[in-house]
């Protein structure tokens, strides 16, 4: 700031000289501010509470009432342009900022991804897929029963009475509730689906879990899958049992299996059968898991019992069925050459993972 020749420098001129090194000092401070933390530094040192700028701000009141005005108004000046100043130094680190981390971060797209873990459907749930696959074509749809059964769905109804012998063939799981039990199969849902639908014709498979008190052994399992399959209509007969089984086997096994038809008992089908295949793994030449035979059983069948129609609902005279049961754990067992039934629910990822 000049002062004309010959005049003395009153106390404004002062602070118009200490206003001047001021504006010049924050500037060039600001200058060299390299962050924001620089940049507080800054304000500090001329805004803070003790700052420069304040500690002037607060001798105001040295000033006579006629300079007071002027006075104040060139600090507030200094002060609003050196918090323009700051303000504009904070935008400009921070824009700079951003610049160093997107060049420093920048994701390089040619660099190969890492491949995502996707998990995959269980190999029973899979077997599961692929049997309601076969059923569909042949226009059977699938009907879910419960789990906890009665014991008169169980077994009463279905021609097993208490004490009957057949129950021997079930060992079976009880609850603390009188007459309520854990399923030993899913032909109970025989007798729920038919008194649901009668008088309308049925086509269905009901699969689910089933559960029997039973040795733990590698072809037998506590809880393990079972697919009941029901047709009941009008003059419904042995061969289309016979043929629906040949076209599920040849579809699941393969257009060349050979299937066998064997009488068999079970009290709620009469006659009863059960479908033999030949031997997928020696191909009918016997070995361990055929037992010399050349044979696999897969399933129980049988005509529906007279008495289990007219449990349902059904008139025998004028309806007739077939029903069948199989379990998807040897069925996959067969398939996939597997020996031991306890691995599908051992959770050992290096033989769920040989199914993905
Ligand atoms: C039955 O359970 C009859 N309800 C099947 C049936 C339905 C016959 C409709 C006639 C008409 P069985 O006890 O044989 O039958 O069992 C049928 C299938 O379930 C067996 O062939 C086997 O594949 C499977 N299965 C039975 N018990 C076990 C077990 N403990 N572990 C694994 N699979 C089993």
């Amino acid at each position: 700031m000049d002062i004309p020749k010959g005049r003395r420098m009153n106390r404004l001129d002062e602070l118009r000289s200490k206003i001047d090194r001021l504006r010049q000092e924050s500037q060039a401070a600001l200058d060299r501010c390299q962050s924001l933390k620089d940049c507080e530094s800054v304000r500090v040192k001329y805004l803070g509470r003790k700052g420069a700028v304040t500690t002037l701000l607060g001798e105001l009141t040295g000033f006579g009432s006629e300079e007071r005005p002027q006075a104040g108004r060139l600090l507030n000046e200094l002060k609003q342009q050196i918090e323009a100043r700051l303000e504009a130094k904070r935008r400009e680190l921070a824009a700079r900022e951003v610049e160093r981390k997107l060049q420093e971060e920048r994701i390089d797209i040619s660099l190969p991804g890492r491949p995502a873990r996707l998990g995959h459907a269980h190999v029973l749930t899979q077997t599961l897929y692929e049997i309601y696959k076969i059923f569909a074509q042949m226009g059977f749809e699938v009907y879910q029963t419960r789990e906890v059964e009665t014991d008169e769905y169980n077994f009463q109804l279905l021609g097993i009475p208490p004490d009957h012998p057949a129950r021997e063939m079930q060992s079976t799981f009880y609850t603390t509730q009188p007459g309520v039990i854990l399923r030993t199969h899913t032909s109970p849902g025989q007798i729920r689906v038919m008194r649901e639908r009668c008088p309308e014709p049925i086509r269905v498979i009901l699969p689910g879990k089933c559960y029997r008190y039973e040795q733990i052994t590698p072809r037998s399992e506590i809880q393990f899958y079972q697919v009941e399959g029901l047709a009941v209509g009008h003059h419904i007969t042995m061969s289309d049992l016979k043929g629906v089984l040949t076209e599920f086997a040849r579809q699941m096994f393969g257009p060349d299996t050979s299937v066998k038809l064997r009488g068999s008992y079970f009290p709620f089908t009469e006659p009863s059968v059960e479908l033999d295949i030949r031997c997928i793994l020696c191909g009918g030449q016997g070995c361990r898991v055929c037992k010399d035979t050349g044979w696999l059983e897969i399933l129980g069948a049988g005509m529906v019992h007279p008495v289990v129609l007219r449990n349902g609902g059904y008139d025998p005279e004028r309806y007739s069925g077939f029903a069948f049961g199989m379990g998807p754990e040897r069925i996959a067992m067969l398939k996939h050459r597997i020996e031991d039934i306890r691995l599908f629910l051992g959770n050992d990822l290096r033989f769920l993972e040989q199914f993905g």
